[in-house]
């Protein structure tokens, strides 16, 4: 008995992994059920982009100690979370024109998809490079327990297809 209660319980746990966690959203009402994916999510460039670069695997779920919101910044907790290329977010294919594109990161440089996600994916892992070594410096942490950190070299995002 208690191994099969065991089986289960691995056989729930393989089900959420693959299936993702739902978060009902809009009680119970099955059409509001949010699936929430977990593992890796292959990020691609819009429809019609000639890609340079090898699609990225990103990690969603080891990125959920930081708060949902601080990347789905448009989400209010109620609805259902919408991609970043949903129309008029960070869709625009095409990089802006020269005048615009050295405010690569302003309102309308930010449309372009690959200066959004450059911005949030390598902004955050600088940053938290930049506070270890401010910390590794001080002395107040031993180096092999600074807080982990992601990619900020091009390869190691775009492995070499
Ligand atoms: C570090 C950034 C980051 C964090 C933190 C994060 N996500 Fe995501 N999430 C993404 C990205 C990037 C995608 C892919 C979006 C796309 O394909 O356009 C995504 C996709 C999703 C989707 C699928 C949206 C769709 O296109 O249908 C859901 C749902 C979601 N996330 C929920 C969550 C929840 C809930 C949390 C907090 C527990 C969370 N995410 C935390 C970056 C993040
Ligand atoms: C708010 C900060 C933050 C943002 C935004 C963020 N990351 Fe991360 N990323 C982290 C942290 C922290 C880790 C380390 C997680 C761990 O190992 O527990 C990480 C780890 C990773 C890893 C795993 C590296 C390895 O060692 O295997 C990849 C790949 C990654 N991030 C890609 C991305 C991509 C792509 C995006 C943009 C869609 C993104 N990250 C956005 C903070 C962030
Ligand atoms: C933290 C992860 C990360 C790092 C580091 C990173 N990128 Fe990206 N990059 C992305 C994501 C996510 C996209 C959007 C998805 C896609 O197009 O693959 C993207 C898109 C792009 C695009 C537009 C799409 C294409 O393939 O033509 C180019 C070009 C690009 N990156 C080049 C670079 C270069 C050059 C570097 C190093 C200076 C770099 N990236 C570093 C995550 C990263």
């Amino acid at each position: 008995m208690r191994m099969r209660c065991k089986a289960i319980g691995i056989l729930c746990f393989a089900l959420i992994i693959t299936v993702g966690i739902s978060f009902d959203v809009a009680g119970e009402d099955p059409e509001g059920q949010m699936i929430v994916p977990m593992g890796v999510i292959t990020l691609k460039a819009p429809q019609g982009v000639e890609s340079k670069k090898a699609p990225v695997e990103f990690p969603h779920s080891r990125h959920f100690a930081t708060d949902c919101k601080s990347c789905h910044h448009k989400w209010q907790g109620e609805e259902k979370i919408k991609g970043c290329q949903t129309s008029g977010c960070h869709d625009q294919a095409q990089a802006p024109k020269k005048a615009v594109s050295y405010l690569s990161y302003s309102d309308v440089g930010i449309k372009y998809f690959k200066y959004a996600y450059h911005q949030a994916c390598i902004g955050c892992h600088k940053e938290i490079k930049a506070k270890n070594r401010q910390l590794a410096q001080s002395y107040q942490v031993v180096k092999d327990q600074l807080p982990p950190t992601g990619p900020s070299g091009c390869i190691e995002c775009h492995p070499k297809e």
